[in-house]
C-alpha cells in the first residue's frame, strides 16, 4: 500500500479511497460514480478551524451542497454561505443554525429577501436597490434584518478571470468609495441593522498577498465605517483559498498561510480602534475539492489525430475542465501502480468538442472497461452538474474506514422528464 495525494492509497494496482477498493465500489454502484472521502472533510474543516480559532467558519455550499456533506459540516459546527434560497433551505435543513447563516447573492429575488426577513439570516446586501427592497420588507413584517455590504475591494487575485468576483469590473459588491455612504442610508432605514462588512475576491486563489491587499481594504473601511457609529459585529473576508491540482503548480497555501494573510492585520485594526467584531471566513473549495474523486468507464479507445479514451461520464457531470480549462489528475484505477506507456486525451460523450477531462496525459495502456478516476473533484464538481445530452446524473457514495455508502441514488431516463408537462393540444 502506498500513498498518492495524501488520502488516496494504491493497493494491488487499485485506487483505494477512505480504505475502500474504487475497483470494488465501480462494480458495486455503477458508473460513472462520484465518491467522497468522509474523514478528509473532516479533516479539511478541522484544518481550518485550527487555522482561525477565533474565527466562525461559514462553509460556501454552493462548492458541494450534498445533503450528507452539509450534515456532516453541520455536526462540526459550521456555518454556511448561501447564495439563494435554495441553499438556505438545505442549510437549514441539515441543521445549520440560522444564526450562522450568511444570505449572499448579487441579484436576490423579492421572495428570496422575504425568506431572509422570516427565517432571520443575516444578509449581505449587494445593492442600494437590494437595500431599499430588504428594509421595505422587514418594516412590513416588523422586523429588523442584520445586514452586511458586499464591498467590491478592487483586487486581483491572479486567478482565472470567470473566477475573480474583486475586481472593479465584477458584478458583485459595492464599490469601496461608496461603501460609506451606504451604511449611512443603512442606518437611516427602519428596517435595517447594519452589522457587518462582507467582501469575496476570488476563488482557486495560489498567494496570499491579494489576500492581505484584500484585509487592508477592508480593515480601512471597518475605520471609517465605525467612525460614523456603525458597530460591526462582523466581518467577513469571504474565501478563495486554492488547492494544488497541480503538483507543478508548486504548493499552494494552506489555511495557516491564508490566516497569517488576515488576521494579524484584523487584529491589530480592530484593537486600535477598541472593536471587538467576529471575523468570518466562507471556504468551500479547500473543504471538499480533494475529499471527492469522479470514477468513469472507458467505453472506446481510438486512435485518431490524438489517442482519444471514451469514458462514460462527460462535462455534464464535471465542467470544470471544459469551463475553466482546469487540470485533474487522472488515474487508471484499476492499473493504478502500472507503468506509464502512452500519451492519451481523455473525452466524454456529450456532443461538444469542448468535452474533455484530460489532456495528452502519459498513462498505462488503456482499454475498454478500464475504470478512470478523474482526482479532486468534490468542489463544483456535482453541484454544476446537469442532464445536458439527455444523461441522467450518477450516484454518490460516501466512505469512511473501510465501508461505503450511498448519499445520492443514480437518476435514470424517468428523470428527464421531471416535472415537465404538455399543453393539452400536444396530448
Ligand atoms: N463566498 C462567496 C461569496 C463566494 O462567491 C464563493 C465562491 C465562496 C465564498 C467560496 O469560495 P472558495 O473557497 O470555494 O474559493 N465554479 C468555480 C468556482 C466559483 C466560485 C464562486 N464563489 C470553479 O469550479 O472553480
Amino acid at each position: 500500500m502506498f500513498t498518492i495525494k495524501d488520502h488516496l492509497e494504491i493497493s494491488d494496482d487499485h485506487l483505494i479511497i477512505g480504505g475502500v477498493d474504487t475497483v470494488s465500489l465501480a462494480e458495486e454502484f455503477g458508473t460513472p460514480l462520484y465518491i467522497t472521502n468522509e474523514s478528509r472533510v473532516i479533516g479539511n474543516f478541522s484544518a481550518y478551524r485550527k487555522a482561525f480559532p477565533d474565527a466562525d467558519i461559514y462553509y460556501a455550499a454552493k462548492a458541494n451542497g450534498s445533503f450528507a456533506i452539509l450534515r456532516m459540516l453541520a455536526r462540526e459546527g459550521a456555518g454556511a454561505d448561501v447564495f439563494s434560497y435554495g441553499e438556505l433551505y438545505m442549510a437549514l435543513l441539515a441543521g445549520i443554525p440560522r444564526e450562522k447563516i450568511l444570505f449572499n447573492g448579487n441579484s436576490k429575488t423579492d421572495f428570496e429577501l422575504q425568506k431572509a426577513v422570516d427565517i432571520g439570516v443575516k444578509v449581505s446586501v449587494d445593492s442600494l436597490d437590494e437595500l431599499h427592497t430588504l428594509s421595505n420588507l422587514a418594516q412590513g413584517a416588523g422586523k429588523k434584518v442584520e445586514i452586511a455590504f458586499r464591498v467590491n475591494p478592487d483586487v486581483s487575485p491572479k486567478t482565472h478571470p470567470k473566477i475573480s468576483t474583486g475586481l472593479r469590473s465584477s458584478k458583485f459588491g459595492i464599490p469601496s468609495e461608496e461603501v460609506v455612504s451606504a451604511y449611512r442610508e443603512a442606518s437611516r432605514l427602519p428596517g435595517i441593522s447594519p452589522c457587518g462588512i462582507h467582501c469575496h475576491i476570488g476563488s482557486q486563489i495560489l498567494e496570499t498577498t491579494s489576500f492581505t491587499e484584500a484585509t487592508h481594504k477592508m480593515m480601512d473601511l471597518v475605520e471609517k465605517v465605525t467612525d460614523i457609529g456603525i458597530d460591526l459585529k462582523f466581518v467577513d473576508m469571504g474565501s478563495g483559498l486554492g488547492i494544488p491540482y497541480k503538483k507543478d503548480e508548486g504548493p499552494a497555501p494552506t489555511p495557516k498561510d491564508h490566516a497569517n494573510a488576515i488576521v494579524p492585520i484584523f487584529k491589530e485594526k480592530t484593537k486600535a480602534l477598541g472593536i471587538s467584531p467576529k471575523l468570518i471566513l466562507e471556504p468551500g473549495r479547500f473543504i471538499v475539492a480533494d475529499t471527492t474523486i469522479l470514477l468513469a468507464r472507458v467505453n472506446t479507445v481510438k486512435k485518431a489525430a490524438k489517442n482519444f479514451v471514451g469514458v462514460d461520464a462527460g462535462f455534464n457531470l464535471l465542467v470544470r475542465p471544459t469551463m475553466y480549462d482546469s487540470y485533474h489528475y487522472a488515474v487508471v484505477a484499476n492499473k493504478a501502480s502500472s507503468p506509464a506507456e502512452e500519451t492519451y486525451t481523455i473525452v466524454g460523450p456529450i456532443c461538444e468538442t469542448g468535452d474533455i477531462f484530460a489532456k495528452d496525459r502519459t498513462l498505462p495502456c488503456i482499454e475498454k472497461g478500464d475504470i478512470i478516476a478523474l482526482l479532486d473533484a468534490g468542489a463544483y464538481g456535482f453541484s454544476m452538474s446537469s442532464q445536458y445530452n439527455g444523461r441522467p446524473r450518477c450516484a454518490e457514495v460516501l466512505v469512511k474506514d473501510g465501508k461505503a455508502d450511498i448519499i445520492r441514488t443514480r437518476e435514470d431516463v424517468q428523470d428527464l422528464m421531471g416535472r415537465q408537462t404538455l399543453p393539452a393540444r400536444l396530448m
